[in-house]
């Protein structure tokens, strides 16, 4: 089981929870089977960044307002900062760290760098993870709220701007990259 070198319980007292507070979960994070004994109260943003070091994932409101928190869980986006980690056991979580394969940098990451597509890079993980939900998103079929009505069901969805716009309007950029972030989806959208 891995540790929790990092672990101060979740109330900040820097104590453990008692044991019936606490469950023993295994997630397969970056395709590495992970067991923890995880206080119930902890989110998984906070396990990946304090407990598994994996810091690609930004706190940035830690309400499920800004996106920079972004992974994918069994392959769908979520707002880490609102996933109770306990809840996840078994599941895949997939985080910006990784994305890449092999020293290769994921097609979204490339295009990312190519567009220019960040400033601080503050919100640039999530911005990327959550492409990778979009495009998984738009294949499978599922409509946006810019999807025209005409669209048949079931049938993959074209990701021009206003798609991807609308996609990915729950991943905010303080910055303002904006048009270089769709720029860079659209290179790697089919
Ligand atoms: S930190 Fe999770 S949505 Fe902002
Ligand atoms: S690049 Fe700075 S917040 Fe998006």
């Amino acid at each position: 089981m891995d540790s929790s070198p990092h672990d101060p319980g979740a109330d900040g007292t820097g104590s453990a929870p008692p044991a019936a507070y606490r469950s023993e979960v295994t997630l397969n994070v970056n395709g590495k089977p992970r067991t923890l004994l995880i206080d119930h109260r902890r989110v998984l943003l906070d396990l990946l960044r304090e407990d598994l070091d994996l810091t690609g994932a930004k706190k940035g409101c830690d309400h499920g307002q800004c996106g920079a928190c972004t992974v994918l869980v069994d392959g769908r986006r979520v707002n880490s900062c609102l996933q109770l980690a306990v809840s996840l056991d078994g599941c895949d979580v997939l985080t910006v760290e990784g994305l890449t394969e092999g020293g290769r940098l994921h097609p979204l990451q490339r295009a990312f760098l190519d567009r220019d597509a960040f400033q601080c890079g503050y919100c640039t993980p999530g911005q990327i993870c959550s492409a990778v939900g979009v495009l998984a998103e738009a294949a499978a079929g599922h409509p946006s709220h810019a999807t025209g009505p005409a669209t048949p069901p079931g049938r993959p969805v074209t990701l021009d701007a206003a798609e991807i716009r609308e996609r990915l309007s729950g991943n905010l950029c303080r910055c303002g990259a904006y048009p270089h972030i769709v720029e860079a989806v659209r290179d790697v959208a089919p």
